[in-house]
C-alpha cells in the first residue's frame, strides 16, 4: 500500500486529521527531495563541506544540513505548521499558513513540527546512510515542546542503499515502514506493523568514550563484555554507525540496543542527542514498538523539554535488555 493510501485511511477511519495527513505527505515530499539530492548531486555538490555557520550546539553546519532544512521548511509553508523547531536553528521559525493553505485548519487545529533535518552530517562525505528525524506536536501555547508522550506523531527516513521511512501517529497501536520506490517516486508500506524482539544481543554505543562512562555504564559494559560466562550469560554482538537513525533503523527490523548515555567529557553529562527533536521521536516509536526508552532510570517521553535544544543522554531498544540498563542504574 502507498503512503499516500495508507493517510488517507487513517483520515477516514478518523485516526488522524487532515492537516496531520497533509502534514505527513508534506514530510515525505521534502525525503524524497532531499534523497534525490544526496543522489545526483553527492559529494560533486560538496554537500559535505562546511557552510562556515555552526548551529545552536555549536556543531558545525553542512550544507547538507542547511538545505535540507530548506527543503522541508518549503514543503511545511502553506500548511498548518505554525512552527518548525530546526536543529538547525537557534528559535523556533514561524510560518504563516494564510493563503493558499492546503488545508482549513483553524487556529486550535495548528500544529508544530520539530526536525532534525540531516542526522548523521558526519557520514555524509562517507556514502553511509544518514537521515531526517521529525515529530509533530500540537500548538496550543505557542512553541513550547510537548512531553514526548504528547506528540500527534513522529517517525524518521533514512538516506541510504534504500530511502525508507518509519511512522507512527498517536492512536497507532505500533509504527508502520515503508520503502522508497524510486522508479514511481512514491513511498510503499513494509511487511506487518513494527514490533522490537524483546530480546536481543546486538548493542550499538560508542565505545572510544568508555574511560568517560558514569559507573552504571561501565559496569553494564563489564557484564556484556564477559560474555555467556558472566552474569549476562550471552555473547554480543557490537554496531556504530555513527548515524542514530540507521542504528535505529537496525533495531527496528531486528532488535538490538542504542546507548548514547551521558560521560565526563565537559558538556556531554547529559549526552549528544537533544530531547525534543531526537530523543523523543525515536522513544515514542520505540515504545510503539514494544520497546523501552529511557534516560538510564527515566522514561524519556515523561521527561518535560524546559529548553528547545536541551540534550539528553539516550537508551532505547528491546524491552528486556533495556530493562538490565535500567537495574545497573538503579542499583548505582
Ligand atoms: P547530528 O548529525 O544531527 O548532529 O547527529 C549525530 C548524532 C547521532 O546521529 C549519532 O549517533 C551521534 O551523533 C554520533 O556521535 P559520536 O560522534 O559522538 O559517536
Ligand atoms: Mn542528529
Ligand atoms: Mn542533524
Amino acid at each position: 500500500m502507498r503512503l499516500d493510501d495508507y493517510l488517507t485511511n487513517r483520515c477516514d477511519d478518523g485516526r488522524i486529521s487532515l492537516t496531520e495527513a497533509t502534514v505527513m505527505r508534506k514530510l515525505a515530499a521534502s525525503a524524497i527531495s532531499i534523497s534525490r539530492l544526496i543522489r545526483v548531486s553527492g559529494i560533486e555538490a560538496d554537500l559535505a563541506a562546511e557552510t562556515g555557520g555552526a548551529n545552536s550546539d555549536g556543531d558545525d553546519q553542512k550544507a547538507l544540513d542547511v538545505l535540507a532544512e530548506e527543503m522541508i521548511i518549503d514543503h511545511l509553508k502553506h500548511t498548518a505548521t505554525a512552527y518548525v523547531l530546526s536543529e538547525e536553528q537557534d528559535a523556533p521559525i514561524a510560518l504563516s499558513s494564510g493563503e493558499g493553505s492546503e488545508t482549513t485548519a483553524s487556529q486550535n487545529d495548528q500544529i508544530m513540527v520539530a526536525i532534525d533535518p540531516l542526522d548523521g552530517s558526519s557520514n555524509i562525505a562517507v556514502n553511509v546512510t544518514v537521515g531526517t528525524i521529525f515529530s509533530i506536536m500540537p500548538c496550543d501555547n505557542g512553541p513550547i515542546p510537548c512531553r514526548g508522550r504528547d506528540q500527534l506523531a513522529a517517525g524518521f527516513f533514512t538516506y541510504g542503499p534504500q530511502t525508507t521511512l518509519i511512522l507512527a501517529f498517536a492512536k497507532d497501536a505500533a509504527p508502520q515502514c515503508f520503502v522508497l520506490d524510486e522508479g514511481d517516486e512514491h513511498f510503499v508500506a513494509m511487511g506487518d506493523p513494527v514490533r522490537i524482539p524483546d530480546h536481543s544481543n546486538e548493542y550499538a554505543i560508542n565505545a572510544a568514550y568508555a574511560e568517560h562512562w558514569f559507573l552504571p555504564v561501565k559496569s553494564w559494559m563489564a557484564e556484556v563484555l564477559a560474555g555467556k560466562d558472566g552474569a549476562y550469560g550471552k555473547d554480543f554482538r557490537m554496531r556504530w554507525v555513527g548515524s542514530m537513525v540507521a542504528d535505529a533503523w537496525r533495531i527496528f527490523r531486528r532488535g538490538g540496543t542504542f546507548l548514547y548515555p551521558g560521560d565526563n567529557r565537559k558538556g556531554y553529562e547529559h549526552g549528544r542527542l537533544r530531547l525534543v527533536y531526537e530523543a523523543n521521536p525515536i522513544s515514542f516509536l520505540t515504545e510503539k514498538a514494544g520497546g523501552q526508552a529511557v534516560n538510564g532510570s527515566e522514561r524519556i517521553l515523561d521527561l518535560l523539554p524546559k529548553d528547545l535544544h536541551q540534550r539528553t543522554p539516550l537508551v532505547f531498544g528491546s524491552a528486556a535488555e533495556v530493562d538490565h540498563l535500567i537495574a545497573h542504574h538503579r542499583d548505582e
